[in-house]
């Protein structure tokens, strides 16, 4: 690049780019010892000479494509934290200085090293649009999730004695996910959520491949909660596993992870499964909490029905205490899509302006008329 029409400038940069890079090969060949990078963090830091030190604007736009274009040129190079890495193709000369290395010390860049740029602050950030005072219930649950908060906005804090690890299992539609949705988006930290069964790959290597990236993406932007959904798709029991080759891989990756030998400070990892007995014993003992979520009693089934029946595009005229009472086994869900939402249909197929008494009866029977086709059919 020619800035200020300096020739010679250029000239003096290439040779010395050329010794740069000779000196960077040598490093290489003396540091054959040097581990392999698993993460390498960088930041923009601008021309080594004073005459160029003009702001480069330095966008990346696509990071998968950035981390190619990166690797492609540094390969091979031995870094360590506080280290520069000089641009040679578009930007020539333009440094980037190494902020975060993992595993810690002098390390060698190579195919699988995950390279990010440091992220201008308040981007990627997602509002899932739940807030915790909409769980209803589960109190010992937000107060560990009350933890978390604290943790991530403070990893310091707590060092060791950080909380990592966390299963939330119960019945399905207990509000597992919406809780670990709740606490994204009432903390600064990103949420990356993944359902167990997306980690499997088509060839061996894949999943444990896919969790080294999701935990290296999570420590990239740094807080994050990690949110595995149907962990127990993977995290069998190693009797099942036999049957499902390809999970152990995936349990063996997961447990080096959730070990924390990885230094994954400022990531919070939890699991959710409806079957933790299913789980893989090293796997399960892993998570420092095992978090109940119970189906709602009468008193959380009448909030529930309060707070979703008050979201209606119509209005709801009912006693709805009766319903709570009736809906003894009902999940959060349960209330919410199989009763409340097909009242909402059967009302407006009656052209009715309000919900009332005769359609939620309506609902109710339907539910008892399957619960009954399913008993006849299943025992
Ligand atoms: N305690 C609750 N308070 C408020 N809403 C709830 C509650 N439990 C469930 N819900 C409602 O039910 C929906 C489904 O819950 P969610 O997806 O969190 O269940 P889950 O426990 O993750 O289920 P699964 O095991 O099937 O994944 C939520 O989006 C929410 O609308
Ligand atoms: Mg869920």
């Amino acid at each position: 690049m020619y800035v200020n029409g300096g020739s010679h400038i250029q000239t003096f940069l290439d040779e010395w780019l050329i010794a740069k890079t000779r000196e960077a090969e040598q490093r290489v060949g003396s540091y054959t010892e040097a581990r392999p990078a698993r993460f390498l963090k960088l930041k923009p830091a601008g021309y080594p000479l004073k005459d160029f030190s003009r702001n480069y604007p330095v966008n990346v736009s696509d990071e998968k494509l950035f981390e190619i274009y990166a690797k492609e040129q540094w390969m091979g190079a031995t870094i360590k934290n506080g280290d520069f890495l000089f641009d040679q193709r578009l930007i020539p000369d333009f440094a980037f200085r190494v902020i975060k290395v993992l595993p810690a010390g002098d390390v060698m860049i190579t195919e699988n090293t995950r390279i990010s740029l440091e992220k201008n602050d308040g981007e990627g950030k997602l509002d899932y649009g739940v807030k915790f005072s909409d769980v209803i219930g589960h109190v010992k649950i937000k107060d560990k999730c009350k933890i978390i908060m604290q943790y991530l906005q403070e990893p310091e804090k707590f060092g060791y004695w950080a909380p990592r690890n966390v299963l939330f299992y119960g019945p399905p539609g207990t509000g597992k996910t919406m809780t670990a949705k709740a606490l994204a988006s009432e903390t600064s930290a990103n949420l990356f959520m993944i359902r167990a069964t997306e980690l499997i790959g088509e060839y061996v290597g894949d999943g444990s491949k896919r969790i080294h990236e999701l935990y290296s993406a999570a420590l990239n932007s740094s807080p994050s909660i990690i949110f595995i959904d149907e962990l127990d798709a993977v995290g069998l029991d190693r009797s099942y596993q036999s049957v499902r080759g390809d999970v152990s891989e995936i349990v063996n990756a997961l447990l080096t992870e959730l070990e924390g030998i990885n230094d994954n400070v400022g990531i919070v990892t939890i699991a959710a499964t409806n079957n933790p007995v299913m789980l893989d014993r090293a796997l399960r003992s892993r998570f420092e909490e095992e978090l109940s979520f119970e189906l709602p009693g009468e008193k959380e089934r009448l909030e529930i029905l309060k707070f979703y029946s008050a979201k209606l595009p119509l209005k709801l005229k009912a006693n709805l205490k009766k319903y709570s009472q009736k809906t003894k086994g009902f999940s959060g869900r349960d209330l919410k899509d199989k009763l409340l939402k097909v009242s909402l249909h059967r009302a407006i197929l009656d052209e009715s302006k309000t919900v009332t008494k005769k359609h939620l009866d309506y609902a109710l029977k339907q539910l008892e008329n399957n619960q009954k086709v399913n008993e006849m059919l299943y025992t």
